[in-house]
């Protein structure tokens, strides 16, 4: 809660492209929320550096991502669409709640298991931390939800986990966020394997749409999405390919799976593929136009970036301020 409304945090990490999952998952579910929330959503470039990037690549698809945010529908005037390193809040509140966290908790994560098996030659520190990062930027928003694909409920468990403990200790200083996941598309799952989530850094480029791939790309990956032998457009786990199409299909045209399920009857493979193609492209086309058109607008850009950080910055301040009061730093002179 924010002088009186209630507020919201989100936020991507600006590395790899965003694909079909991050949008379905998440950025979509967004651009509705700014009349009901104070709606901030971050590019989390601090998240970022667990794993070691170009700088040049990093800054590009930082600014990349918040162009997408608006091309996507967020209206900069109604959301605060910043990046997190211009806001140095985050980084001082997560030092706190480092003090607050224990290392069994973060021992548990399954993001750190999986992102260390994967970089095991630098298992750093930060990346160990990094959902403590993500607390201190829920929390320093005093956000009431966080819309997040199915992915995220580990982390806002333990958002949820740190606020409460420091509330027993110091009072009602953080509000306890809630997750608010979509009713479709919260778990997209990759094109190749559908056992596993779509995800940016999946090696294998047919496993996930992009959000910038062009229309004959998205419709070569779905002509070859993997299915099954069983030749019935059905939507149950025994089908997770059929099931993943199913759900993109009715998380882009808005039908309930019942509907989809009739449209499809009697029909093939083909034709659901075809048509799940047809519906992704009709509804990341008009984004990358969009995002196109903003892209060339540097003036424009810069000024949402500029007046947007100050915003957040005011706001994360506030609680940034109050917590350092709490845990006994001195009080700083006017
Ligand atoms: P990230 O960048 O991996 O993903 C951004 C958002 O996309 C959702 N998502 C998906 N949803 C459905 N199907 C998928 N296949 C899929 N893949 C990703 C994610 O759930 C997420 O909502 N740690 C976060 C970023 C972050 C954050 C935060 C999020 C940092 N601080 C505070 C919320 C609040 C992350 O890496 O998301």
């Amino acid at each position: 809660m924010l002088d009186g409304k209630k507020s919201l945090f989100s936020g991507m990490q600006a590395t790899g492209t965003l694909t079909l999952g991050n949008y379905l998952g998440a950025l979509r579910n967004w651009v509705t929320l700014h009349d009901e929330y104070e709606c901030f959503y971050c590019v989390v470039d601090e998240h970022s550096i667990t794993v070691r990037q170009d700088p040049a690549t990093l800054r590009k698809r930082a600014r990349d991502l918040l162009i997408l945010y608006i091309a996507a529908g967020l209206d900069p005037e109604k959301n605060c669409i910043y990046y997190q390193s211009h806001v140095s809040a985050h980084a001082e509140l997560s030092w706190i709640l480092n003090c607050f966290t224990y290392m069994g908790e973060l021992n548990r994560m399954t993001q750190f298991k999986d992102k260390s098996a994967k970089h095991a030659d630098n298992i750093n520190a930060g990346l160990f931390t990094y959902p403590v990062l993500m607390a201190a930027d829920i929390l320093l928003f005093q956000s009431d939800v966080v819309p997040v694909g199915i992915d995220q409920m580990q982390h806002l468990e333990i958002t949820r986990d740190i606020a409460e403990r420091f509330n027993n200790i110091y009072g009602d200083v953080f509000t306890v966020p809630e997750a608010y996941i979509g009713k479709v598309g919260a778990k997209i799952m990759s094109l190749q394997d559908p056992s596993k989530k779509m995800s940016k850094s999946d090696e294998n480029p047919n496993a996930s749409i992009y959000m910038m791939d062009d229309p004959d790309t998205i419709m070569r990956k779905c002509r070859r999405a993997v299915t099954d032998s069983e030749a019935a457009i059905l939507y149950r786990d025994e089908q997770p390919g059929v099931k993943n199409l199913i759900d993109i299909y009715s998380a882009c045209t808005g039908k309930t799976v019942d509907e989809v399920l009739k449209e499809f009857d009697g029909k093939g493979y083909g034709d659901l593929k075809t048509g799940v193609g047809e519906a992704v492209v009709s509804v990341l086309k008009p984004i990358q136009d969009e995002h196109a058109r903003l892209s060339k607008d540097k003036a424009y850009i810069d000024g949402i970036i500029k007046n947007n950080a100050e915003k957040a910055a005011y706001y994360a301040n506030k609680t940034l301020r109050k917590v350092q009061k709490k845990v006994g730093f001195p009080e700083r002179v006017r």
